[in-house]
């Protein structure tokens, strides 16, 4: 090959506005782990009984192994086939991102948990069947260079789609007036979640109106296949973690909810009946405090900065057992 030029990126020359809108709107809502004083949560966290913290302390585990994914090899899967330098950039904030996410649940683990606790949650979400199934067909796709749009599609699902199974919980207990710490470096991670998962289906959207019909429907159908199944799986996951406590129908509900978004993120109908109003109302409330500049691209600059990221204390919700169902 000869030499060509190697070009350097030029912000004063944007070919697509949406890479700047999202490279502002990530750099404005950046955040770390550390700044949020999870020990707070201490006292709601005694008063737990055994099943509950189980669900806490592992569905944290099935999103750490799923946010590692994320900044192992999907970042770098997507960064294969960008269309602008600008859209490096921004997948380069997105992979680094990852991996704060990825980091905060063992700032979680460290203060709700003891270190043999610890070490299970981890032995678990290494060995974990529906966990690993998840986890090895979007690893699988980030690794087939030949389908591109394969790789944009298996990232959207699982940002907008397989985190929430682990999601519910903390939003759950927000509603509860309980874990409040917790639950708002999950609010931050949700909050990046949005973003990435709407711009990922962007470029999927440029991408898949430029095929010709045959190869859109080819595509469709796949895609609809793919998600069916990774319901499929994500059903006997959830009975796996929540049948204990007795949350599953709601969760599969929510997570139902989030598999339309994500069809909505590529451009797609809908799959499933399920819609906002069929949702927990006090888990929708906490989701809605953390995605209230979900249609991003018509707000940039509206983010709330790190400075206003706040504990959250008993007066911000009604006191109800988190144990009731
Ligand atoms: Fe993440
Ligand atoms: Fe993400």
């Amino acid at each position: 090959m000869s030499e060509s030029n190697y070009e350097a990126i030029n912000w004063n020359e944007i070919s697509d506005q949406i890479d700047k809108a999202t490279w502002e709107k990530l750099t404005e809502q950046f955040w770390l782990d550390t700044r949020i004083p999870i020990s707070n949560d201490l006292a709601d966290w005694r008063t737990l009984d055994d099943d509950h913290k189980w669900v806490v302390g592992h569905v944290f585990g099935g999103l750490t192994l799923l946010d590692t994914l994320q900044s192992q090899d999907g970042m770098a899967a997507l960064r294969r086939d960008v269309r602008t330098k600008h859209e490096t950039a921004v997948l380069n904030n997105i992979q680094f991102m990852e991996s704060v996410h990825a980091k905060s649940y063992s700032s979680i683990f460290s203060t709700l948990n003891t270190p043999d606790e610890i070490e299970e949650i981890f032995q678990w979400s290494d060995t974990e069947e529906f966990l690993q199934n998840k986890t090895h067909r979007i690893y699988n796709l980030y690794h087939d260079d030949a389908n591109p749009l394969k790789k944009k599609i298996a990232s959207v699902f699982l940002e907008t789609f397989l985190f929430y199974s682990g999601f519910f919980t903390p939003l759950y207990y927000l509603g509860h007036n309980k874990l409040a710490n917790v639950a708002e470096i999950i609010k931050l991670i949700l909050r990046d979640e949005s973003v990435h998962g709407t711009y990922i289906g962007y470029k999927f959207q440029l991408a898949f109106n430029e095929l010709g019909e045959n190869e859109q429907q080819e595509l469709k159908d796949w895609m609809y296949n793919f998600l069916y199944d990774l319901y499929n799986n994500e059903e006997k996951y959830t009975h796996l973690v929540y049948d204990q406590v007795g949350w599953t129908d709601e969760v599969q509900t929510f997570i139902r909810y989030n598999a339309n978004k994500a069809l909505m993120n590529l451009g797609q109908d809908p799959l499933f009946p399920d819609t906002a109003e069929d949702v927990n109302p006090i888990v929708m409330n906490g989701i809605s405090t953390s995605t209230a500049n979900h249609d991003f691209f018509s707000q940039v600059g509206n983010g709330y900065l790190l400075g206003n990221v706040e504990a959250m204390n008993d007066a911000d919700y009604d006191v109800k057992d988190p144990n009731e169902k």
